[in-house]
Parts: structure tokens; sequence; C-alpha cells
């Protein structure tokens, strides 16, 4: 009999060539791209295109793709209505996996094998998650959502329809780079549903809708909600010590520090922690990147011995709240970033498809008789 490992640890469950992370080394690539040389010279929609086709596009790929984007953000206005009826004290993230699901409904166009069927679902997924997200923000208000509009970038958009105002260029580049450090992060959980989903030759929107309702979970995408929480909680520098020193007593988790591959310090934590001291100096700090500073070094003198170090969600939350972002929408952020993950897994998925079907280890009775009801005691 096969060893059963919980969680599947360490079991491969694909080949691919999506992205390749070494967590020894602190390396995180996107189709053999370091995630800094992307950070630093790439945009979110060319990196979506790499991950998606395998390979950076010329000018004209990526004029083309562009152009395909901004074609297709608008949403049916019967998503709209269907955004509006949502409870307002819901969570963004079952809005957007409702209103993902509901997508399919309307591009029956489901020959997943057929290449022009991949790229335009993908193309309408990319387009239209930003759009459903910032309708729910605004809706859940009570106030009307705003329409994209088609002259601004996907970035720019996105925080326009958010706000109602065009992001400066400082803030969109580094929201831009934000979309870019969470496409993609190998076998994680959400990419893992998505893939079993996928399998079964479901319609792509049945498999983005998948992957969100797993990324929604605290053990995966909320962790940088959290964080906040925790630095909103330790409020000054002068607290930090005493609060790690506590947590680190009752033997408890400090947010946004560990994680289950890196052993050291997140590529990705690394470059949020620039994109947060830019975005401090163009408008002015946050009194909890001091705190957030301190929780990392005092963590660090506690947790090093244990290859503990900053994770992706430490200082992203810090960043968004400046920026304006309600906390409850930073991880419907992340799934508008990891949508381009999803889908290159998917694509790979469907070119050489085998169903999933593990296996479970059975432990309960046999041949067990059927009682009738009168006689079942309670
Ligand atoms: N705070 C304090 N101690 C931590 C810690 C944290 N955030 N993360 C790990 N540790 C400690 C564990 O208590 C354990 O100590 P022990 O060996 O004395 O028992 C040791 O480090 C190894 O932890 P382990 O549970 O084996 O690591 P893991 O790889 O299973 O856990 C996480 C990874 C991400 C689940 C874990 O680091 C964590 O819960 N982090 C906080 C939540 C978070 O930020 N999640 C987002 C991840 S991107």
């Amino acid at each position: 009999m096969a060893e059963f490992l919980p969680g599947l640890a360490g079991v491969p469950a694909a080949r691919s060539k999506v992205s390749y992370l070494d967590g020894t080394k602190g390396l995180l690539e996107y189709r053999g791209i370091h995630i800094e040389t992307l950070a630093e010279k790439s945009c979110f929609i060319e990196t979506a295109y790499l991950l998606l086709f395998g390979k950076l596009p010329t000018a004209s790929q990526l004029e083309k793709f562009d152009q395909d984007l901004r074609f297709h953000r608008r949403i049916k206005y019967r998503i709209t209505d269907l955004i509006k009826c949502l409870p307002e004290s819901g969570h963004p993230m079952d809005a957007l996996q409702a209103a993902v699901a509901a997508l399919g409904m309307f591009y029956p166009d489901k020959d997943v094998q057929d290449e022009e069927t991949r790229y335009i679902s993908s193309v309408r997924l990319l387009a239209k998650l930003p759009t459903i997200v910032a309708a729910y923000a605004r809706l859940r208000r009570g106030d009307d959502n705003v329409q994209p509009r088609d002259d601004l970038s996907h970035t720019e958009n996105f925080l326009y329809m958010l706000t109602e105002k065009v992001p400066d260029k400082v803030m969109a580049e580094i929201f831009d780079t934000c979309l870019i450090l969470h496409a993609e992060h190998t076998m994680n959980a959400s990419t893992f549903s998505g893939l079993v989903t996928a399998s079964t030759l479901s319609n792509p929107y049945a498999v983005v809708s998948s992957a969100v309702g797993t990324l929604m979970g605290p053990l995966h995408g909320g962790a940088n909600e959290k964080v906040l929480r925790m630095l909103e909680e330790i409020g000054t520098v002068d607290k930090v010590r005493p609060h790690i020193e506590a947590k680190v007593a009752a033997n408890e988790r400090i947010m946004g520090l560990g994680h289950r591959v890196y052993k050291v310090k997140d590529p990705r934590a690394i470059i949020l922690q620039r994109l947060a001291k830019r975005l401090f100096a163009h408008l002015g700090t946050s009194p909890l990147y001091e705190v957030a500073v301190e929780v990392e070094r005092v963590g660090e003198e506690f947790l090093a011995k244990k290859k503990v170090y900053a994770n992706v969600d430490f200082y992203s939350g810090i960043l968004y709240q400046k920026m304006g972002i309600e906390t409850d929408f930073f991880t419907p952020i992340f799934a508008m970033s990891r949508v381009s993950g999803w889908l290159a897994h998917w694509i790979e998925q469907v070119k050489d498809n085998h169903i999933f079907r593990p296996t479970a280890i059975y432990e309960g009775d046999h041949g067990v008789g059927y009682l009738p009801i009168e006689d079942r005691k309670a």
C-alpha cells in the first residue's frame, strides 16, 4: 500500500514549466525568469502573458493582449445585478467566487481543447476579475459601480474603478508590481484545487471559481489581513518586544512570519518591503511600518534558529492599507493577480490531461447490517 502523506506534502501532483522555487536559496522564477527581474522590468499584464503562454510577448503580441484585455473589462449587467443582491456583510471572496462561477453561464464556448477558446477565456477572466472586485467594493456600500475606462492601463483602471480616482504614476507602478509578485507560486492549495476541477474538463470559470474558494481560507490567502490586525493591535514600536516575547513563550504563531517552503526571507517580502518604503516616501509614512520592521527584527532574534523569516504577507497589508484599500479586499486582489497562475496551470493540465483520482486508506467497518430505524438508540 502507498504511504499516506497528510496534505500530500511533497508529493508531485503535476509536471510543470510554469514556475520554480528553491526555499533554501530564496529563489522564485516564473518561466525561468527571476522574480526580482520581473518586478524591476516587467508589468503585470506582460508577466501574465509570460505565465500563460510560456514566453515574454513580442511588442505586437503584448499590444494585442493589452487591447483584448481592455475590450473585455466590462461585465454583463446581470452579473452586476447578481453582485447587488449579495449581502453587504459577506466576504468579498465569496462574492468573487459566486460571480466568477456565474460568468461561465454567459460564455458557452467551453471546448477547453481549443486553443482560441483557451485564449479568450483567459483574457475574459483576467480582464473581468478586477471589475467584479471593484464592483462589489462599491455596491456593498450602496454606491454605484464605476464603469471601466479603456484609456487606462489594467492597474490604473482597477484602482480607478475602486476609488473613482485615477491613481498617480507611483502608486499605479507599485500596485502593478504587487500583482506581479502574487501572480504565481508553484503547486499551492488553490492551484491544485483548480487543477482537480480542470482535470474533469470543466469550463475555466468553474476552474477559477474552485481556486478562489480555496484561496479564501485563512491558511492560504487570508494571512495578510491577520498581519495588519496584529500590527494594529501592537500599535507602537515599544510594545513590540513584550508582544513577541509573550507569543514565543505561549508557543503561538506570529502572523506573516514563516513559510512551508522558504527557509530564508521570502524574496517577495524583500521586494514588498522596498515597495513599502517607496510608497511611504511618496505618500507619507505609516506608523505601522516602523512597528512591522521591529516585529521582523525581534521575531528574527527568537525564530531565525527555526528558519522562520518574513513571508509575502508581512509587508503587503500595510502597503495596501496606505493605498486606501479595505482590509477584506487584500485577498480578492491576490486572486485578481493569481488568476494568471491558475490559468497557466489550467492550460498545462488540459493539454495533457489525466483526471485526478487519488485513493483513500479505508479505516471504516465492513459488512455492517442494516438496523431498522425503530431499533436505533439515540
Ligand atoms: N511564529 C512563531 N513560530 C513559528 C512560526 C511563526 N509564524 N512559524 C513557524 N514557527 C515555528 C513553529 O512553532 C515550529 O517550532 P517547533 O519546531 O519548536 O515546534 C517551527 O517554527 C517550524 O514550524 P512548522 O510548523 O514546521 O513550519 P511549517 O512549515 O509547517 O509552517 C506556516 C509554515 C506558514 C504554516 C507557519 O510558519 C505559520 O503558521 N506562519 C504564520 C501564518 C502565515 O504568515 N501564513 C502565511 C504563509 S505565506
